[in-house]
């Protein structure tokens, strides 16, 4: 169990490190997505098997020949995940039709209360196109893995129900599944369509 905190509070680091590079030096974050890119560098995503809010069985090749814009979350959170998913609704329609080639993608971390049914009811209140995801606890555990992911159950005192913490940032994925892009928590949407825009050109 120690070495599994440690582990926690090693990942968290890592996230606020990064986290604040991404605000002191823009430039920077470039820098580390393009680390994250290179050959022999930490691995960011790769095979899952999960559930969409249709309850349709789905894999990271049913998304193949598009580009994934993944958030990972939950439905009962009570600000982030909402603006998130608020500002990536926004920069697709920015995107006009070029939005097409982009599969949004909602992954919950909270599996035991996001059933399809709580998903299918979320993800529509913020865009037609976005795609939410559940599983099994195992399954949410091995994509939160691939993904680098941190979250966990936070319980506040004097309350009977949960939140989670959780890591926030989006992940580009390419056409061919690879690992394009991650973009931090708080980027406008224009700012998010623009550099959507820019990687779906280049
Ligand atoms: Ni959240």
């Amino acid at each position: 169990m120690r070495f599994v905190r440690w582990a926690a509070y090693l990942a968290i680091a890592l996230i606020v490190a990064v986290w604040a590079a991404a605000w002191l030096r823009p430039g920077l974050f470039g820098t580390l997505t393009g680390a994250l890119q290179a050959p022999g560098a930490v691995s960011v995503g790769g095979p899952f098997r999960l559930t969409d809010h249709t309850g349709t069985a789905v894999t990271e090749a049913s998304f193949r020949g598009r580009f994934m814009l993944v958030y990972f979350g939950y439905t009962f959170c009570p600000d982030v995940c909402p603006t998130e998913l608020q500002t990536v609704a926004t920069a697709l329609d920015q995107l006009g039709p070029d939005a097409a080639k982009i599969v949004p993608l909602f992954i919950t971390v909270d599996p035991e209360r996001d059933t399809v049914t709580a998903l299918s009811e979320y993800v529509t209140l913020f865009d037609k196109r976005l795609i939410g995801l559940t599983g099994t606890p195992e399954q949410i555990s091995a994509v939160t893995r691939a993904y680098r992911v941190y979250y966990a159950k936070a319980t506040p005192k004097d309350s009977s129900t949960y939140l989670m913490d959780h890591s926030s940032f989006l992940y580009l994925m390419g056409p061919d599944g690879g690992f394009r892009a991650l973009y931090r928590q708080g980027m406008s949407p224009d700012d998010l369509a623009k550099a959507l825009r820019a990687r779906l050109a280049g």
